[in-house]
């Protein structure tokens, strides 16, 4: 494979709308110009404060879009209720505080096993792929596995946040190797968070990482190059060597 699949994550679309609680700009038309300029799957992120994503975005997506979609989500009651009755392609089981900026560590799986067993079982029953959005840690990978997940999501927040050189790549080699575990137990692997054309290239070399979910560095380098030309820079940079 040359490249991970790109995931583009439309929150911060959404973000800007709400921003004016107008209609523009939209989500929907926007995700469609992304499928055309090459992303291969769109992700979202509702919300449990609808702060960004509203439902009516989420409901029309899965009319329009052509490639995957991707629902991140909290694994409460209301959300499951919601995916069960209208399933996406896949679900990413991700953390949710109300206070915080963005999903600011991963999933917790040891502490809720009986709880995402359950979800993980009845998305599964509907057909969904179910992935964990979890830190770069073998012990959650492992987990992941034991609570039913298809695929894990590796929190690449740390890596693109550290500054120091020799603390970052600690923490590439950290994702690396989180990567190859949940390929060797047969999980998928995807990563995000934080990516952007600057840091994507060493995760996106990673062969075990076949998707990466992207959102904030293209939205906003969309407002000055466009969106489609925004997709076509970050495929050229998640290109392996
Ligand atoms: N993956 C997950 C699980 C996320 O929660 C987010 C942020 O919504 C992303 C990927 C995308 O992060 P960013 O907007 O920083 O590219």
């Amino acid at each position: 494979m040359k490249r991970a699949r790109l995931g583009f994550n439309v929150d911060h679309i959404a973000t800007v709308r709400q921003a004016r609680l107008s209609l523009w700009p939209d989500p929907i038309g926007l995700a469609a110009i992304a499928e055309v300029a090459g992303a291969e799957q769109i992700t979202l992120h509702l919300r449990e404060d609808r702060r960004h994503v509203q439902e009516r975005d989420y409901f029309l997506l899965r009319e329009t879009k052509k490639g995957l979609l991707n629902l991140e989500m909290a694994a409460t009651p209301a959300m499951l209720e919601l995916v069960l009755k209208h399933p996406p392609d896949m679900v990413t089981l991700v953390p949710e505080r109300r206070q915080e900026l963005t999903t600011e560590g991963g999933l917790e799986v040891v502490a809720c096993e009986e709880g995402l067993k359950k979800a993980i079982q009845k998305l599964k029953e509907k057909g969904v792929v179910v992935s964990l959005f979890i830190d770069p840690n073998l012990r959650q990978v492992e987990a992941s596995l034991k609570v039913g997940a298809q695929r894990v999501e590796l929190h690449t927040g740390c890596y693109c946040n550290e500054n120091n050189v020799q603390l970052r790549l600690k923490e590439q080699q950290r994702i690396g190797e989180a990567a190859r575990h949940a390929l060797q137990l047969g999980l998928g692997c995807a990563a995000g968070h934080g990516l952007d054309y600057a840091n994507v290239a060493p995760i996106a070399a990673m062969e075990e990482i076949d998707e990466l979910n992207i959102g904030h560095s293209i939205v906003a380098r969309a407002l000055y190059v466009g969106m489609e030309r925004a997709i076509k820079d970050m495929l050229q940079c998640m290109l392996r060597p």
